[in-house]
């Protein structure tokens, strides 16, 4: 603890434990409710959080572009690497999660070990994560239900000019994470079914379909693009270090892992989850690894079965898993899967909703953010405000920027919170040596430095477009924080 004004300043571990499990009125007293959340959440609810928030638009639509554009069947070990660079993170996310139970994750692990500065830049980069997966989200949706309905591309889908059908499902969405949290639990865990159920049911289904010949060569070889990665769009380690833009070879392989790293975002919201779990010490180990685990399998089935069922230069890039089941003849499949997307992307959405309003409230609790606006409901008991506008900025993102932009801020903006999460845990065991810790990260430092490491190497591939976006994100960020939250924070008072 540091009890001095600087921006390095933490905040007690003690302190966060006893706002989130303290008796009533600790914490977040602004006297328009208890000021903490309640605990009614089990293992199973976590995994359905986890699932429900992970599986979206990453597998549904982003397989395609990238087998088709970078990686061919190799989109496969795509998946399988950024699976295991975010195993890494979740091993990392478990110990904090299990010993620091709050509902900010991230960004209060950050304020109890490296500083208030930090754990600052990491709320900020959390909103940014949830907002624009929300609003990503919410535009595959659209696609999907345009697809389905057959409805106008004017309003619905990339092609639209205001995409009024995301507008309406984060809207509509917005009053059921309003509402509360046991309601958005019933919710997702009915939709997670269905997800889960189409995933198996592609595999199971497109496997009678698979040719072994379009499965070969696995990884087609490197070849020079095009064009579009000129400029701004070309990765930052190729800027850097002037290596010759390719597509395919093992370099596209890595470069499509960066794209579908988008796929597995979101399962780390579970540890926002821990102030309202009932046993936080072995369940959120247990739905953070279990989320993962589940998704893992599932992506590397429903990719590898794609791959095979169609040659890869002809995937569709909208809908790939839909086209694919048409392309062979299968066409009821087709309409069954596009039915199971929309409402798989629905609880994408919520979660992320949901995600949001934690992060806020924790920051608004911590005085980061005007204290009134983190306000917990006294019937429903959520953030409601804080949650509310945050509905309406993602309204806003998803009613006019593009899906492809919005996705790669989303991965930058989880990596970086990876790499702090990561560096957050030696650093903790160091300073709190003695905190209990239900779970512990296995091999410590080893295992979070490689995590860490891992997360900046797949930053490394995203284009200098999504790092300046990235960085006009933060430096507005600081502004924020040195014009408001610095002065206000609630450490002042300590
Ligand atoms: N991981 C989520 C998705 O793939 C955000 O849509």
């Amino acid at each position: 603890m540091s009890d001095d004004s600087s921006v390095l300043r933490t905040k007690p571990v003690e302190d966060v434990l006893a706002q989130a499990g303290g008796p009533d009125g600790e914490g977040g007293d602004d006297g328009h409710g208890p000021g903490r959340l309640t605990r009614r959440l089990g293992p199973f609810d976590l995994m359905g959080f986890g699932i429900g928030i992970v599986i979206g638009t990453g597998i549904f639509t982003l397989t395609g572009i990238e087998a088709k554009n970078h990686a061919g069947p190799g989109v496969v070990v795509s998946f399988l690497i950024a699976g295991a660079v975010s195993l890494l993170a979740a091993l990392c996310y478990a110990e904090l999660a299990s010993a620091v139970p709050t509902a900010g994750s991230a960004y209060t692990y950050a304020y109890a070990t490296i500083g208030e500065v930090f754990a600052w830049i990491i709320g900020w980069d959390l909103i940014l994560e949830f907002a624009l997966g929300a609003s990503v989200v919410a535009r595959g949706w659209s696609g999907y239900l345009q697809e389905l309905f057959d409805l106008p591309t004017s309003v619905f889908g990339e092609g639209s000019v205001v995409n009024v059908g995301a507008i309406a499902i984060v809207l509509l969405l917005g009053v059921v994470a309003v509402v509360g949290i046991r309601e958005s639990a019933r919710v997702t865990n009915t939709l997670v079914v269905v997800k889960v159920a189409v995933c198996i049911f592609v595999i199971v289904a497109g496997a009678f379909y698979v040719k072994a010949a379009n499965l070969s060569p696995f990884i087609p070889p490197a070849r020079p693009v095009e064009e579009g990665t000129s400029g701004l769009k070309q990765p930052v380690s190729q800027a850097l270090f002037g290596i010759e833009p390719t597509a395919f070879g093992f370099a596209g392989v890595l470069t499509a892992a960066a794209v579908v790293f988008f796929a597995y975002t979101g399962f780390e919201a579970v540890a926002n989850l821990g102030e309202e779990t009932r046993k936080p010490s072995r369940d959120l180990p247990l739905g953070l690894l279990g989320t993962l685990a589940v998704c893992t399998v599932l992506y590397v089935g429903v990719s590898l079965v794609i791959t095979g069922m169609v040659p890869y230069d002809e995937l569709n890039e909208g809908a790939p898993i839909a086209s694919a089941f048409e392309a062979v003849g299968a066409g009821w499949a087709s309409t069954l899967v596009s039915i199971a997307a929309v409402a798989g992307l629905t609880s994408v959405i919520l979660v992320d909703l949901v995600a949001m309003g934690r992060i806020g409230f924790s920051m608004g609790r911590d005085g980061l953010i005007p204290r009134s606006v983190a306000a917990v409901h006294p019937r429903w008991g959520t953030p409601w405000k804080i949650t509310m506008m945050t509905v309406v900025l993602v309204a806003v993102l998803a009613g006019f920027v593009p899906l492809t932009a919005l996705a790669d801020l989303v991965s930058i903006g989880t990596l970086f919170a990876f790499v702090v999460v990561s560096i957050a845990v030696p650093i903790l065991r160091r300073t709190k040596p003695d905190l209990p810790r239900p779970f512990r990260t296995p091999f410590s430092p080893v295992v979070p430095v490689v995590s860490a490491l891992a997360c900046v190497y797949l930053m490394s591939n995203l284009s200098l477009e999504t790092w300046l976006r990235f960085a006009i994100w933060m430096v507005l960020g600081f502004l924020v924080y040195f014009l408001y939250g610095r002065r206000h924070a609630r450490l002042n008072a300590s």
